[in-house]
């Protein structure tokens, strides 16, 4: 069975990797059930953006590279749509999986379920209602069009249910490893074949913060090179379109960060989004705010890890922080990930009044680090169920 995984932004390729060690694991056990084919579309291409991650993983490189870069969202996402459906035509594959909310998301999407081929959303449910942001409109679009929608936790659930999906697995609760193999899926997925399955797997980026800790730990060195001590930095990063693209919010949260880091060293790995903005955000920025390259996974780890509070607009960046036990505030109107706000660890930063260290996590929203497997047990379910 053919499954195409289709990446193309920084973020993917990290939520790619936990798959494909699924995927690698499942073959090794069940006998090379999956063929999985790698298309990486190029929407980004600097070293720091794309390869560094296929290196510090060890990762296959992909089998395609399309080569698509940047350009205006039009631009791009249609170049998307038509180069990954080439492939798709060649290649012909029974699933194609899909991560998260980017241009590449909603292009390869697009061009799958056009082909007739079922698409996997992972990573979905997650809503800002803000369709101001690209990535919402991407999210909406491709959960729209895919047959299994594989959400990180229940308030996304939730939301796909408000948006009226009917056929939930377990509730929306996490599902458990042992019921997926025990075939009980099949169950649902005959219930009624063209309504799509919403299944809550956990988040696989939690899996690969797990599994990539030790790794970073023993192998990062950006600590040393930075020359940074334990909690003696704030970590500020920066890219959504919706500041950089905004002269006048970008200003305001400028303002923010140097009111919240006076006299506080602030490590600032910069997205090339940025360099457009570069100017004014250097000249305006505290002194003590220091802006080095967008840093490999394993060193941004370890570059969370050991800071005394994470500033931010990722929403990756929010849930590491989580579960790092590192305060956040995010640099953002909203969230999408409003379990780290409600524990106490997250705070939107016009909210913000003073740094708060909740004592511990108490809420595995997330899942247990296990989402990869469950999302190939399903996939396994679902294929054999097809192909019968
Ligand atoms: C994209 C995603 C966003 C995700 C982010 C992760 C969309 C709409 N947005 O945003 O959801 O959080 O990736 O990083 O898909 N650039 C380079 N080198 C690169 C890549 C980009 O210089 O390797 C520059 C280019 O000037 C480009 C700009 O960054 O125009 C923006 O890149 P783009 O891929 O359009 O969006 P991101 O901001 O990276």
């Amino acid at each position: 069975m053919k499954i195409a995984n289709i990446v193309g932004a920084r973020p993917q390729f990290i939520k790619y990797f936990p798959i494909s060690q699924a995927i690698n694991r499942f073959n090794e056990t069940c006998g090379n059930v999956f063929d999985d084919i790698l298309i990486h579309t190029g929407q980004h291409y600097d070293y720091n953006m794309s390869k560094v991650f296929f290196d510090e993983f060890g990762m296959k490189m992909p089998e395609y590279h399309l080569e698509v870069g940047s350009g205006s969202h039009g631009e791009q996402t249609g170049q998307i749509l038509q180069k990954v459906e080439d492939v798709l035509i060649k290649e012909s594959p029974d699933i194609v999986l899909v991560y998260g909310d980017t241009n590449s998301t909603l292009g390869a999407a697009l061009a799958a379920v056009k082909l007739h081929i079922p698409v996997a959303h992972i990573e979905a449910g997650l809503r800002s209602f803000n369709k101001y942001m690209p990535e919402e409109i991407n999210r909406i679009l491709t959960s729209n069009v895919s047959t299994l929608l594989f959400c990180p936790s229940k308030t996304a659930v939730t939301n796909l249910i408000y948006d009226g999906y009917k056929n939930i697995l377990n509730e929306g609760e996490l599902v458990e490893i042992d019921f997926l193999l025990q075939n009980k899926i099949k169950l649902n997925i005959k219930a009624d074949k063209n309504e799509p399955l919403v299944i809550n797997v956990g988040d696989v980026m939690y899996d690969v913060l797990l599994y990539a800790l030790k790794i970073a730990e023993e192998r990062s060195d950006a600590i040393d090179k930075l020359q940074l001590f334990g909690k003696q930095y704030y970590l500020l990063t920066l890219h959504r379109a919706e500041i950089t693209d905004d002269t006048e919010k970008l200003h305001e949260i400028i303002d923010f960060v140097n009111d919240v880091s006076v006299n506080k060293r602030v490590v600032f790995p910069m997205h090339p989004r940025m360099k457009n903005v570069y100017k004014i955000a250097k000249n305006k920025l505290n002194q003590n705010v220091e802006i080095i390259k967008p840093m490999s996974y394993l060193d941004m780890l370890m570059l969370m890890k050991n800071s005394d509070l994470i500033m931010t607009d990722s929403g990756g960046m929010q849930k590491e922080a989580y579960w790092l036990k590192i305060p956040c505030i995010t640099l953002r109107d909203e969230t999408e990930w409003i379990e780290t706000v409600q524990s106490g660890w997250n705070v939107l930063y016009k909210n913000y009044c003073g740094l708060r260290r909740p004592v511990k996590n108490d809420g595995a929203y997330y899942g247990d680090g296990k989402s990869s497997e469950r999302i190939v047990s399903v996939l396994a379910e679902k294929l054999i169920e097809d192909k019968l």
